[in-house]
């Protein structure tokens, strides 16, 4: 059997390993992981919440017939004993789809801890090869949503050119353009900047995957992203707007050789370390995104308890390829 017929059992034509059903069955990944996170909102403790996450998500792959590599993780085999990068998930090692998959059990632990809003279970899954393996070190980002002519953003120019260029497309004064940041003392100088220009800076405590997905969506009235993040984080945000139309520019930053020598174990090579790369060269191919609120957000609700012993999960789930977008309300019995 050769590999694409072995990697295709379950899945669509041409070798594409993403199957339909698989759609479906990845929200079933991030629920679990959303639910179990859920029982430790505001109770601060920002390790018990993510550990709870992190088992129900890794528990939850089992019940999955596919042979999947986790390539964005919990973080290197030595340092997490559970969805580490490298390490196999899913029911069908060997036999089922060989499908590379980034993940992030609790995308905003603090923000959990804390009761605040937007923190996710999240996941993006491709066919092998195509997720950039992004290192736990930080990436600048710039995001904007869909309808702007390709390239009208670029991280190689300043925030105020490309605070600019986006005020003419959408035929707005730069003063009208919402940004949103990441609250840190290292954005005061692109906070300042953004400010000068008059435009609304829209701060966010945590959770930069919301952030930038809210580009996509006018309710929020974000028109772009700005700042910098976690590089996994970025991945997860870029394999959402590959499904759901948005630019997004990334570019590593490393703040010593131990980084660096990360990146490089991942694959990332030194001509790389400068490179902006784009939303897709980030992911490549086909990609599933699926995303379960923990708290309430901008992107979806949080898990609720009701007084009548069930409780309820908001999911979104998209794939690249069909740029289908899901809503899913589960309700579940709450044990
Ligand atoms: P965690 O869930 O790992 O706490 O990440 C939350 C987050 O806000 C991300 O959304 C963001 O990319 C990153 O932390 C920013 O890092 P830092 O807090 O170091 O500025």
């Amino acid at each position: 059997m050769n590999s694409n017929s072995q990697s295709n059992r379950a899945g669509d034509p041409a070798g594409n390993p993403l199957d339909r059903v698989l759609v479906l069955e990845l929200v079933r990944v991030t629920e679990a992981a959303a639910v179990a996170a859920s029982k430790l909102i505001g109770r601060g403790d920002e390790k018990a919440a993510d550990a709870a996450a992190v088992e129900a998500m890794r528990k939850a792959f089992d019940t999955l017939e596919i042979d999947g590599t986790v390539v964005i993780g919990e973080g290197e085999r030595d340092e997490a004993p559970m969805l580490y990068i490298g390490e196999k998930v899913g029911g069908a090692p060997g036999t089922g789809p060989r499908i590379d998959i980034a993940l992030d059990p609790l995308e905003g632990t603090t923000i959990t801890a804390k009761a605040g809003p937007n923190s996710l279970a999240v996941l993006a899954a491709s066919a092998q090869g195509c997720l950039l393996n992004a290192p736990d070190v930080y990436m600048d980002k710039l995001a904007v949503g869909p309808g702007y002519p390709d390239g009208i953003i670029d991280l190689a120019k300043s925030p105020s050119e490309n605070v600019r260029a986006v005020a003419e497309a959408k035929g707005v004064d730069p003063s009208q353009i919402i940004v949103c940041v990441l609250d840190r003392p290292r954005h005061a100088d692109l906070i300042a900047e953004l400010r000068g220009l008059g435009c609304g800076v829209v701060l966010i405590g945590d959770g930069d995957v919301a952030g930038v997905i809210a580009v996509t969506d006018e309710d929020t009235t974000i028109d772009m992203y700005m700042g910098s993040g976690g590089a996994p984080e970025g991945v997860l945000a870029a394999a959402a707007l590959r499904c759901v139309g948005g630019q997004f520019n990334g570019r590593l930053t490393f703040r010593n050789e131990d980084e660096k020598a990360r990146a490089r174990k991942w694959g990332i090579d030194d001509a790389d370390f400068d490179r902006i790369y784009t939303r897709d060269e980030l992911v490549k191919g086909d990609c599933i995104f699926a995303a379960t609120g923990v708290t309430s957000g901008s992107l979806l609700d949080g898990v609720k308890y009701r007084r009548d012993g069930r409780m309820t999960t908001e999911s979104v789930v998209m794939r690249a390829s069909s740029k289908t977008v899901r809503w899913i309300r589960g309700e579940h019995q709450a044990k």
